[in-house]
């Protein structure tokens, strides 16, 4: 594991959109998995800023995203799909049916965890995976006591998230369930980039890169994997 510690969320953003900006110019068929969350959103604008100043081009990328709602149609404003054009994909030349998101609309949620699997399998996997971190720890929607053998999948919301993210709702209405990736989903990609900002962060990125590894703190589980680099501000490092 790679521990990058930065004054601030900018400089850690702008490093790890370098990371992905070089992977793609070496590999324009780069697979790679996105997140959504507040964390991600400075790195999405300087890819934005590459494709605008033509140093970058996502035409032949393909896109994974970890997560999305439950009940909630891609063009709700509360989606993931809809926050992914919004913050990156209709900013860039991505193509798309290149652009992959859990429907959490299907009639058939499991068939659906399962159709996103084997899409992911079908196209060799993930190169590059991002993830944030939630406040307890949760990457993707994987939540504390998640299996650690688990592929895209249905879960229950924790209070936690529920509280982190009622934020987007104006408090009413957010969605119980989701689907994401599961553990074994993201630690198949063969490169994971964690970012992490703030004091409320550090709690959980303490435990997470110091401590055991146990199901409770789901990001521990990425001791484990051979790939990955953690960009964090100083906040989210301050108990490191
Ligand atoms: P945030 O969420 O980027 O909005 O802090 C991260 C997460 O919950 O995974």
């Amino acid at each position: 594991m790679q521990l990058i510690i930065n004054e601030n969320h900018q400089q850690s953003s702008e490093q790890a959109a370098k990371s992905f900006a070089k992977f793609i110019r070496q590999n324009p068929k780069a697979v790679l998995g996105f997140a959504t969350g507040s964390t991600p959103l400075l790195l999405y604008a300087k890819l934005i800023e590459y494709y605008q100043r033509k140093e970058l081009s996502f035409q032949s990328i393909t896109a994974f995203n970890l997560d999305e709602y439950v009940g909630i149609a891609a063009d709700n404003s509360h989606s993931y799909a809809y926050f992914m054009q919004k913050n990156l994909f209709s900013n860039i030349d991505i193509l798309a049916q290149n652009c992959h998101i859990p429907n959490g609309m299907s009639t058939d949620l499991e068939l659906e965890c399962e159709r996103y699997e084997h899409l992911i399998l079908a196209n060799k996997g993930i190169d590059i995976q991002l993830l944030g971190i939630g406040r307890n720890g949760h990457i993707g929607f994987n939540e504390p006591a998640s299996s650690f053998e688990e592929n895209t999948h249905i879960v229950n919301l924790s209070p936690s998230t529920l509280e982190a993210n009622s934020k987007y709702f104006n408090n009413q209405n957010m969605p119980k369930k989701a689907i994401t990736m599961g553990i074994a989903s993201i630690l198949r990609a063969k490169k994971i980039i964690l970012l992490a900002e703030g004091d409320d962060k550090a709690k959980a990125i303490k435990a997470s890169l110091t401590g055991e590894i146990t199901p409770t703190m789901p990001a521990s589980i990425l001791q484990s994997h051979p790939n990955v680099d953690v960009y964090l501000d100083q906040a989210a490092a301050s108990l490191l």
